[in-house]
């Protein structure tokens, strides 16, 4: 184990006011004479998981009350001080650049899975980040509409192809501050015409978002609006027809995205504090039920933005035979975008007294991720799929 810390040196580390071992517990609280202990313990209502109580010997002889401490606690974490925010700061600053070096050694041929180790081991060499904030996603071609890609049943192991996108979804985690950063681009290092289409929808929604973020203005209001471009851009590129108010009344937009716009970030990458007892209930809407939160936006609030489109074939079969939903779908069109896979943009923000701060740094036009892609082009990269084979010595 090395030297033990001293209970000093952790006071010094930790700037709390007392360090004790637990073996003292009891009796250290016990000496302060306390009303009542407040015990953290609930259910977070984005994992649905219960924390664990916390228990010691002589716990039993307190006075307990395990039901206001975990409300209080989770509102608290909705709200990041100074300090927390330059944590943040930095978790994402590694992460952009992490991003922007797995876009720049990207080739076709190789696997997803090595996309992977590329951002992990940048976060880590270059930024002191151990940990990464959740499973990396990087699904390429088809595999970049499957919202959950990478988990141990699809384990990004599929070979990268030019004239496919892959969508990569990764962050590192900081003094257990996480990013959640997502990055789609063309393997080749350009963009075909179709990809143009998809990238340019979801990139006018996140920007228009992005506009309208401020104190006081709905989450839901937020994700409407992205389902509103995201239609706006597919109608002009001919993939839907018709009103673009009466698809929304029937939810259109949960087709393409049938996820949420995006949620708080912080010690979770799911960060607590979504739905209180406080704050508005879950909608019931397609699409607007993956929301986790409802809130109205206030400073300080830290969130992801992350539009998609995606065409994923079991939500298109279902919409297509949906007597309403089908009115509005051009089947030919759609049907040539089969194997597309899907676009989604996500950054990292904080909610300021008068609009948002982007803590994300990565390039998101058209342009940019080219002239980016292009660089990367001078560099010799090798990449064995798997350099020592099972069979060898
Ligand atoms: N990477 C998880 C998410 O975007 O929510
Ligand atoms: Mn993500
Ligand atoms: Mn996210």
């Amino acid at each position: 184990m090395g030297k033990l810390k001293t209970p000093e040196d952790l006071k010094a580390r930790y700037g709390v006011d007392q360090v004790h071992y637990v073996d003292t517990i009891k009796q250290v609280l016990a000496n302060l004479k306390p009303d009542c202990l407040l015990i953290l313990h609930g259910t977070n209502s984005d994992s649905g998981k219960t924390c664990t109580k916390t228990s010691f010997d002589g716990l039993n002889e307190f006075n307990i009350n395990d039901k206001i401490l975990h409300p209080i606690i989770s509102e608290c974490r909705v709200f990041k001080t100074p300090l927390e925010l330059e944590v943040m700061r930095y978790a994402n600053k590694i992460s952009s650049e992490a991003h922007k070096d797995v876009m720049k050694k990207v080739r076709s041929g190789m696997k997803e899975y090595q996309l992977e180790s590329l951002f992990r081991h940048y976060c880590h060499y270059n930024g002191g980040a151990r940990l990464l904030s959740y499973t990396c996603i990087c699904g390429s071609g088809i595999n970049s509409s499957v919202l959950h890609y990478g988990h141990a049943g699809a384990p990004n192991d599929r070979t990268l192809k030019n004239g496919e996108l892959c969508l990569n979804d990764m962050g590192c985690e900081y003094y257990c501050y996480g990013a959640d950063i997502t990055c789609t681009f063309p393997i080749s290092g350009v963009f075909t015409e179709n990809q143009k289409i998809i990238y340019n929808a979801v990139l006018a929604s996140s920007r228009s978002v992005m506009d309208n973020v401020k104190p006081g203005v709905s989450w839901v209001d937020m994700h409407l609006l992205a389902d509103r471009v995201h239609l706006e851009h597919l109608l002009k590129a001919g993939l839907v027809k018709g009103n673009i108010d009466e698809m929304m009344e029937q939810r259109l937009g949960a087709v393409f995205m049938p996820h949420g716009l995006g949620h708080f970030l912080g010690i979770d990458t799911h960060d607590v504090g979504g739905y209180l007892e406080h704050t508005p209930e879950r909608r019931s809407e397609e699409g607007l039920k993956s929301l986790r939160t409802a809130r109205k936006l206030e400073a300080g609030m830290v969130l992801t933005i992350e539009p998609g489109i995606y065409f994923i074939g079991v939500l298109l079969d279902k919409a297509l035979s949906d007597p309403i939903k089908s009115k509005f779908l051009n089947a030919d069109k759609i049907d040539q975008f089969r194997n597309f896979g899907g676009v989604r943009i996500e950054d990292n923000i904080v909610v300021t007294e008068t609009g948002m701060e982007l803590l994300t740094n990565v390039p998101r036009t058209i342009e940019d991720i080219e002239a980016l892609m292009a660089e990367g082009k001078n560099l010799d990269i090798k990449f064995p799929q798997q350099k020592i084979s099972v069979n060898s010595n």
